[in-house]
């Protein structure tokens, strides 16, 4: 009899087209089968059990994965929100507002702070996140964020090359040269990822390069962010260099629509930071309909995009980037596991683990249906029933 049965699931959404009806693979009056924290099978409603959760004919669907977090951070940036809300832009300077107020905190308030975020996001549906250092710009700084960020994913990336610190105003270079060197040997043992902002105000393509080529060599997996404030040539130094993904793509050429397509790099949105910097919405149906693939992030950070809510996140991508209900749903979960180049999250096959999201909905058109309103009734990460609201679920 196994372990846990997630019972009388009335529309299970495997995001597995091969498992079930139509693109995202939904199973009706299903049941779950969970075993040492992965998926044991798919059955129907009422399957032998030690212990069953019945979700009362609900939705479930894969927990969200979250390709793009800057989770580990101190302090706010309340008052440069409420700046650009009364017209002020955003730009990349702002990082270093941050960048203080994070090297100020200790290990353990950045540590409670980070753990307080991932609550947050496990309430929200997130069961697998990337989580970016950068807001150190120090070598120890940056390999303190690091080792913070690894005690909550094995996702890691090392984002020193965020923006240029204020020490190095004037020898850019030389701070990239320290980040391809002693930065990158002292952050090597806590990362995945490598990653670059390849923006006006933070990085240009050649050091971008430079970056992500140290970071490559050093047996790291390349992401980088462009086209966020304007169009550049990141979108096609990431296909050029074999990037897991390009993250932003705010502003995407029609070239760089068309490299996207016949690439492995895939096309993450971030449509909570459009939402937060009044940057125009990206169409994403350009880079879909051209066969590329896409992922839905949520890009939590204090500056540009302060929010853990992944269904903001689908319902923006509906609305204004033009994804179907479907789309948005695959883009935030097995988009995200393809951004980060893996295939045991963003499913619910068997062998997959078993992160499941309950909704307190019929279906998940319902997470762009009903904006705002918290529809996530538990969360399963591994097996582990991490989160659920009493008045909906019970343990039985
Ligand atoms: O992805 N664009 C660069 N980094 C973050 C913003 C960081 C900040 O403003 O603190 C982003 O939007």
């Amino acid at each position: 009899v196994p372990a846990l049965v997630l019972d009388n699931i009335g529309a299970l959404v495997t995001c597995d087209p091969t498992l079930g009806d139509g693109a995202l693979g939904v199973v009706r009056d299903a049941a779950l089968v969970i075993e040492d924290g992965r998926v044991a099978a798919i059955a129907q409603a009422g399957a032998p059990a030690d212990e069953r959760l019945d979700i009362g004919g609900r939705c479930a669907l894969p927990g969200f994965v979250d390709s793009h977090t800057h989770l580990v951070f101190a302090g706010d940036r309340a008052e440069e929100f409420a700046a650009r809300m009364a017209g002020a832009a955003y730009a990349a300077g702002g990082i270093r507002t941050t960048v203080a107020a994070t090297n100020a905190a200790s290990d353990s308030d950045l540590r409670a702070l980070t753990a307080a975020r991932r609550r947050e996001g496990l309430r929200a549906g997130i069961t697998h996140l990337e989580i970016k250092s950068g807001y150190a710009l120090t070598v120890d700084g940056e390999a303190r964020l690091c080792r913070l960020a690894s005690e909550l994913t094995d996702d890691v990336t090392f984002l020193g090359a965020h923006v240029v610190p204020t020490e190095y105003a004037d020898r850019a270079d030389d701070y990239v040269a320290l980040v391809c060197d002693g930065m990158l040997t002292a952050c090597r043992p806590h990362a995945r990822w490598i990653d670059v902002f390849c923006e006006r105000g933070a990085f240009d393509p050649d050091q971008s390069r430079a970056v992500l080529e140290a970071g490559r060599d050093a047996g790291l997996g390349l992401r980088i962010h462009a086209a966020q404030l304007e169009p550049g040539l990141g979108v096609q130094l990431a296909v050029e260099l074999d990037a897991a993904s390009v993250d932003h793509c705010t502003y995407l050429s029609d070239a760089d629509v068309e490299a996207l397509a016949g690439s492995r790099t895939v096309a993450t949105f971030l449509p909570a930071t459009d939402f937060a910097t009044r940057q125009p919405y990206p169409d994403a149906r350009r880079v879909i309909d051209a066969g590329g693939a896409v992922a839905v992030a949520t890009n939590t950070n204090p500056g540009s995009s302060y929010t853990t809510s992944m269904s903001f996140c689908i319902a923006l991508a509906v609305r204004d980037l033009r994804m179907t209900l479907e789309e948005a749903v695959l883009a935030a979960t097995v988009g995200g596991a393809l951004a980060l180049r893996r295939s045991d999250v963003g499913r619910l096959a068997p062998g997959c683990r078993a992160d499941v999201v309950v909704l307190d909905a019929p279906s998940p058109a319902h997470l762009a249906y009903r904006p705002g309103v918290p529809l996530i009734a538990a969360t399963i990460a591994g097996g582990v029933l991490e989160h659920a609201d009493p008045a909906l679920i019970e343990l039985g």
